[in-house]
């Protein structure tokens, strides 16, 4: 189970606790009554049944040894992270193409056997420019290449009804995963979006979606005092208000740099309206402790930070007895350093009044990442419901996604 420490931030911003008990109440009413509507999809994701999921992977894995998938936003980095953080068994080759830049684009696809590769289209409108533009490229490639064998090498995710997917998918018989309608890009990763190719990448999707399950239940009960998701949510508003507009997230662990995209993404997209929303910064531990913690440290006090640190490690190393000035490392393993290093991290910058929160993972396992995505969804629904916002539009998103395609069309 995911643990926090808020000490360095209560310390640091007043809350009259009461109050926010009062104010938290009615958000989690409302809450509860979102979820209940089943107008939101994303809650009830970790219980969705994934037998055609999983039938559909495994007959990939027999005919395929790589998977290319096409996507971006919410229908790619959710994806990424957890290929970045988990390990994978008797898995296919797994890769993300997001951007129509040319030559990482075909470099790739120069490494790949066609005859082996699938891909998957994912994106949820089944209109975004860059992905479908990977696609037309990619179809053009396979029927040169594959001739009337291309179709048995695509797989599209998208919307149940809308879209140019769904369209060209009907009319040339394509195989097509359906994205619940109720789910929206930056929420979909425990939808087929993320889960088929999890599943073709060999990863422990029946944990992932147990934690995020187990994760969402915790979430929602109690009050501040043992809720700890909703506490979080208290102090980075509070935060706010005392002139910190930057929430920084800083990993101590590089298998989690992907999960800071992804968070970083959803907190952008979901709290970024009507002028509000704290402006989202990662940060690598222990690397930044070598160069942007100075500015953390001294510079403008504008900043809340959550430290994200893991306990155990797949693996492990010991220094090995050391004579010396150096002996203070004799027999510490490189994990217990790297965990001291972000404690001591976090203690400067308590030194030097600056609000920090640690959460600790205790392992990076399926089931802690379930547990760790699904309740940075649900502190953002409730971050959006408390600051009056909707959480689940991106209307600026869309305006520029607009201006490309009339750019394009002239
Ligand atoms: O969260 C969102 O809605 C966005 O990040 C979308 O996921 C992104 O723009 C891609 O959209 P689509 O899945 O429709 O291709």
């Amino acid at each position: 189970m995911i643990s926090f420490n808020f000490k360095n931030a209560e310390n640091l911003i007043p809350i009259d606790w009461e109050k926010a008990q009062k104010r938290a109440d009615a958000v989690h009413a409302e809450l509860v009554k979102e979820r209940s509507s089943g107008k939101i999809g994303f809650w009830e994701l970790p219980d969705a049944s994934i037998n055609s999921l999983v039938s559909e992977a495994n007959k990939a894995k027999k005919k395929f040894d790589t998977l290319i998938v096409f996507g971006i936003g919410g229908s790619s980095v959710g994806l990424r992270a957890l290929l970045r953080a988990l390990p994978k068994k008797n898995g296919m080759n797994v890769f993300v193409v997001e951007s129509p830049e040319p030559d990482p684009f075909l470099d790739l696809l120069k490494q790949c056997d066609l005859k082996k590769t699938l891909f998957n289209v994912i994106s949820k409108s089944g209109k975004t420019t860059e992905t479908v533009a990977l696609w037309l490229v990619t179809k053009a490639l396979l029927k040169k290449k594959l001739g009337k064998r291309w179709k048995e090498h695509v797989i599209f995710t998208t919307d149940p009804e809308s879209g140019w997917l769904r369209e060209w998918a009907t009319e040339e018989g394509l195989p097509i995963l359906s994205v619940p309608p109720n789910v929206g890009g930056r929420f979909s990763v425990l939808s087929p979006v993320g889960l088929f190719p999890a599943l073709c990448a060999g990863l422990d999707v029946k944990g992932l979606l147990k934690g995020a399950s187990l994760g969402r239940d915790r979430a929602l009960a109690g009050g501040l005092e043992e809720n700890r998701v909703y506490r979080w949510a208290v102090l980075q508003d509070a935060a706010t208000r005392q002139g910190q507009n930057i929430s920084v997230l800083f990993p101590y662990s590089q298998m989690l740099d992907v999960f800071g995209e992804w968070f970083a993404q959803l907190w952008a997209e979901s709290l970024g309206k009507k002028g509000m929303g704290q402006t989202p910064m990662i940060v690598m531990g222990p690397m930044a402790q070598h160069s942007i913690l100075q500015l953390l440290q001294e510079g403008p006090k504008d900043k809340i930070i959550t430290f994200l640190r893991v306990e155990q490690f797949r693996t492990k190393a010991v220094v090995p007895t050391v004579v010396g000035e150096a002996r203070f490392l004799s027999k510490k393993g490189l994990a217990e350093i790297l965990n001291v290093e972000q404690a001591a991290t976090a203690s400067a910058l308590a030194e030097g009044m600056r609000p920090n929160i640690t959460i600790s993972l205790p392992r990076l396992s399926a089931e802690v990442m379930g547990e760790l995505l699904m309740i940075s969804e649900i502190l953002i629904v409730f971050l959006g419901h408390w600051m009056g916002i909707n959480p689940y539009d991106q209307p600026g998103v869309e305006r520029s996604k607009q201006i490309t395609r009339a750019l394009l069309k002239r």
